[in-house]
């Protein structure tokens, strides 16, 4: 019997200790190391270490014939995109995303198209009784496909089931932190157990040829043992995501070995289930309150699909000594970017006032694109400017003020056409590559400096807003320093320039 070898393993990112403490050292995260018996998982007995003879293997090299990932399509276009066009054989992907946010909804779907379609695929719910995955299926209308169902946690059992009779397609397990396995002592939901079972799982895949889907719960404050430390061990990451509040959810690759990590499918929870949404910019904009300040629609790109977005900004007046900057589907430090921006290059002081910057839907933008929507809404909050409902804006700012040019204009140009938008307000340089066929009216600016002048000469502010309309005017610029097409250099305020230049 091999001794006991006892760690201290941090909850969070796996990081294994021989004493307790209060601090992980790798993830900094605190109170997350947990007693665990790691043998097993760890060593191997010594009576195996030592008789044991390495096997001969064969090396290839890198120019054999190689198949083709062999691909099973779930019937879900949304999903097949964010996958790659579909699963594919002996592969393991893990499916992440907050409690009730849909996961068992969706791979209930997934599972029950494709065996209507004639494949085996198995279900097997750690954590619901057969009786709740049924209820589930019968509310989505899928009771009469032929799914394999069971409410099994342990791996051996579930392995030694499945070996059985013909090969399954698709297997979800739901979710990997109930599972557990006899090789290691610990108890189920560890990160060593869910290592240990995520292992086994895969190595069944390999073998299996069938498609593993594992379904993980990530908690924020990372104290169950979040699906993080089998990230690296499985063939694609999705992630699930969406407000509790919305019925939008969005399924975005975070690491895809077989596909690109750019797409994201978007779907709407509706009392029967998961349904696709395959034009999202028209999702997105369905709810547009045409009369309020402070909102600009952003042509984006996810993946290769062109997504409109519209940003909501706020900037009131603050009562706190540092005023207040938030911002939901944004990254944050760009929110701060843009303001020193303006701040710096085009005179806009922002510094007395609390900014909240919103992108409506539930959708989270990671492009730098956003830069010039995102600049837009806060001048026309702070102007509580007459809104231009028909224009779309895109273009990256840098540092010294200019808006730089993006990718795939074209692409974005003709999604706001399509989606009957007049005008759009992109980077100088992208006029070249519009292809001139969009039937947009194109509104080049070459700096932040323009758009802001632009806003600021779009006549009076409506005014009924706030209580004194010229309020806020000593905090823009005077119009007349701003003329239509300033010269970059010339924007930079006086307190900037060095004497003798
Ligand atoms: P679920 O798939 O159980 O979430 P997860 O597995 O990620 O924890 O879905 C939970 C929520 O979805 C639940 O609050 C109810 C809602 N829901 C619907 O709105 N419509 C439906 O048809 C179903 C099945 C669930
Ligand atoms: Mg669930």
């Amino acid at each position: 019997m091999a001794k006991s070898a006892i760690s201290f393993v941090c909850q969070n990112c796996g990081a294994a200790y021989n004493r307790w403490q209060g601090k992980c050292e790798s993830c900094g995260e605190w109170n997350t190391l947990v007693e665990e018996d790691i043998t097993g998982a760890a060593t191997m007995p010594v009576s195996i270490r030592s008789k044991r003879k390495g096997r001969l293997f064969a090396l290839e090299t890198l120019t054999g014939k190689s198949n083709d990932a062999p691909r099973l399509p779930s019937g879900m276009a949304e999903l097949d995109r964010v996958t790659g066009g579909g699963f594919v054989r002996g592969s393991v992907l893990l499916v992440g995303g907050d409690p009730g946010i849909g996961k068992s909804t969706l791979l209930t779907q997934a599972t029950s198209l494709l065996a209507r379609a004639g494949h085996r695929a198995v279900y097997i719910s750690g954590e619901e009784a057969v009786a709740q995955v049924r209820l589930r299926a019968e509310r989505l209308g899928l009771a009469d496909t032929p799914v394999q169902l069971a409410a099994e946690t342990s791996v051996e059992d579930i392995v030694s089931t499945l070996s059985e009779g013909a090969a399954p397609r698709l297997i979800v397990i739901d979710s990997i932190q109930t599972m557990w396995t006899d090789t290691v002592e610990s108890a189920p939901g560890t990160v060593t157990q869910v290592r240990a079972s995520a292992q086994a799982l895969i190595r069944f895949a390999k073998k299996s040829g069938a498609a593993i889907i594992l379904v993980g719960h990530v908690t924020k404050d990372g104290q169950i043992a979040g699906p993080r430390v089998v990230e690296h061990m499985v063939d694609a990451v999705l992630s699930f995501e969406g407000e509790g509040s919305q019925q939008f959810r969005i399924l975005r690759a975070v690491k895809n070995r077989f596909g690109p990590t750019d797409e994201i499918g978007v779907f709407e929870m509706t009392g029967l289930g998961l349904r696709e949404v395959s034009n999202p910019s028209e999702l997105f904009l369905s709810e547009r309150d045409l009369g309020s300040p402070g909102t600009a629609v952003f042509a984006g790109i996810e993946g290769t699909r062109p997504v409109l977005v519209e940003l909501q900004a706020l900037v009131a007046p603050t009562t706190l000594g540092t005023p207040r900057r938030a911002v939901v589907g944004w990254d944050p430090s760009r929110l701060s970017m843009v303001l020193a921006v303006l701040e710096a290059h085009c005179a806009v002081k922002l510094s007395g006032y609390d900014v909240y910057l919103n992108v409506a839907g539930g959708l989270r933008i990671q492009e730098p694109a956003a830069d010039l929507a995102a600049a837009a809404a806060l001048v026309l909050s702070l102007v509580n400017a007459p809104l231009p409902t028909d224009a779309v804006y895109f273009g990256e700012i840098s540092l010294s003020g200019a808006v730089r040019p993006v990718a795939q204009t074209s692409a974005r140009l003709k999604e706001a056409a399509k989606l009957g938008f007049g005008r759009a307000v992109l980077p100088e340089s992208a006029r070249g590559e519009t292809g001139g066929d969009s039937g947009l009216v194109l509104n080049t600016v070459s700096g932040l400096t323009n758009l802001v002048a632009e806003i600021a000469a779009r006549g009076n502010p409506r005014g009924d807003r706030r209580a004194n309309p010229d309020e806020y005017r000593e905090h823009l610029p005077e119009k007349e320093h701003l003329p239509e097409n300033l010269p970059e250099k010339n924007a930079t305020p006086a307190r900037f320039r060095r004497e003798g230049r």
